[in-house]
Order: structure tokens, then sequence, then C-alpha cells
């Protein structure tokens, strides 16, 4: 399968936020990647309900909502109204995950779990039969433009090899640190969806960096 490319809009300029979301709309751009943070899951508060309504007001392209809050569960439908198409939820934080995953499946939604850096891969393999994605961070939630941890990599094919064990339809999606620099190694280690928010953003040309990004070829390369 081509990978896809999902760039963040938490790098967009909020003053023009329309004006980004169309740009990302006329670009190669796949998907939407939204950050939701809560200042208690995560020590940052990004933006909530409006920001995705504005988004899926502006363009018609999956909107991927990252969840990066500590009671996901309780905003299910709401996100659902607000427009989102997939609904990802931290296994770090939802006691109930079978249940949540099956309440984001019921609202017609695709649902994902993420993972930290320091949370092991092994932490999704009994829910991996009901996902429709798996999320491993490449930074600590919270910011962006901060550096991809390097063992990420070695993470990325950790999660290959159990998705393709497990469950083979399961999209493996990266997050954080994402860059045309190394986009190539997080492909050939496995990934199926990149995430780049400040990769994207503090291009001349975000969407020439998209097109560099959804270009690139892991052939027969994969690790
Ligand atoms: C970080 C967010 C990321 C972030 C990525 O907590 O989940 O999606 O926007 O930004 P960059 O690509 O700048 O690391
Ligand atoms: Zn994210």
């Amino acid at each position: 399968m081509a990978h896809l490319v999902a760039p963040s809009i938490l790098s967009a300029d909020f003053g023009h936020l329309a004006r980004d979301v169309q740009m990302l709309h006329r670009s190669q751009a796949d998907w939407f990647h939204i950050d939701v943070m809560d200042g208690v899951f995560v020590p940052n508060i990004s933006f909530g309900l409006p920001i995705v309504e504005v988004v899926a007001r502006e363009s018609s392209k999956f909107k991927d909502v990252h969840l990066m809050t500590s009671l996901p569960e309780r905003f299910i439908r709401a996100f659902r109204k607000a427009g989102a198409d997939g609904l990802t939820v931290h296994v770090e934080v939802v006691t109930h995950l079978h249940r949540c995953i099956q309440e984001i499946k019921a609202e017609g939604m695709r649902a994902g779990v993420a993972l930290n850096p320091a949370t092991p891969v092994s932490a999704v393999e009994d829910i991996l039969p009901d996902l429709d994605l798996v999320l491993i961070m490449t930074v600590n939630p919270g910011f962006g433009g901060q550096h991809f941890i390097p063992q990420s990599l070695d993470r990325i094919q950790r999660m290959r090899r159990l998705i393709d064990r497990i469950n083979p339809t399961v999209l493996l999606q990266v997050d954080g640190g994402i860059k045309t620099g190394n986009a190539l190694d997080v492909l050939r280690a496995g990934a199926d969806v990149l995430v780049s928010g400040s990769g994207v953003f503090s291009s001349p040309d975000p969407a020439a960096e998209i097109a560099l990004l959804k270009g690139l070829k892991a052939n027969n390369l994969m690790a």
C-alpha cells in the first residue's frame, strides 16, 4: 500500500486557519491530523471541538483526531458530530479500552490507539484485532517541533511485525519529529501513515513539502 501523509494542523497559523486548511485540501495531503490536548494528560492545551468543525467545514478530506486527553471516552459522540472521521485514544489513559474502541466504531469512525515512547509495543497486542490504526509516538506528546526519538525506529519495526502477525489491516501511524530527512527511514521501518506538523508548516512551501513526503519510495526495503 502507498503510504499516507497526514499534516498536523497544530503547527498551522490559527489566525488564518481556514486559509491553511484550504491549502492542505488542495495539496497532496491524504488526511488532516488534529491534535487535541487537555493540559492534564499532556502538559499543554491545544484546542477542542470548534477547530474540528472548522476543518470539517473547509475540507472533505479524512479528519484524523488524536486525543491527548485524560477522559477521551466522554467525548466520542461530540467529536463525531464535529466532523471527525477517525479517533485515536491513548492506551495509557483509557481503563476500559475495549469498550471505548467499540464505541468509536459504533459512531462510524475509524478507531486508533496511541502509545507514548515508553509504553511497550505489546500493550496493544490483545486489542489489535479490534483496531483500524495504531499510532507510535516518536516524541513525548504535548508539543510540536520536538526531535524524533531515535529508539523509535526499532519500536516501529517491532509494531510492524506485531501488526503483520495479528491484524495486517491495521494502519501503523507515526507522529513526532517527522521530516523529509527521516521519513524514509520511518517508512522502511514499516510505517503506513506519516504525521508531520512543524516539518510541513516551517517550510516556505508547505504543499511542496507534502509532495516530497508523499513521493518517498520505501519499496522493497522494508525492514
Ligand atoms: C505532538 C502531536 C503531534 C505534533 C507533531 O504531541 O501529537 O501530532 O503535532 O508535530 P511535529 O511534526 O512538529 O513533531
Ligand atoms: Zn498527534
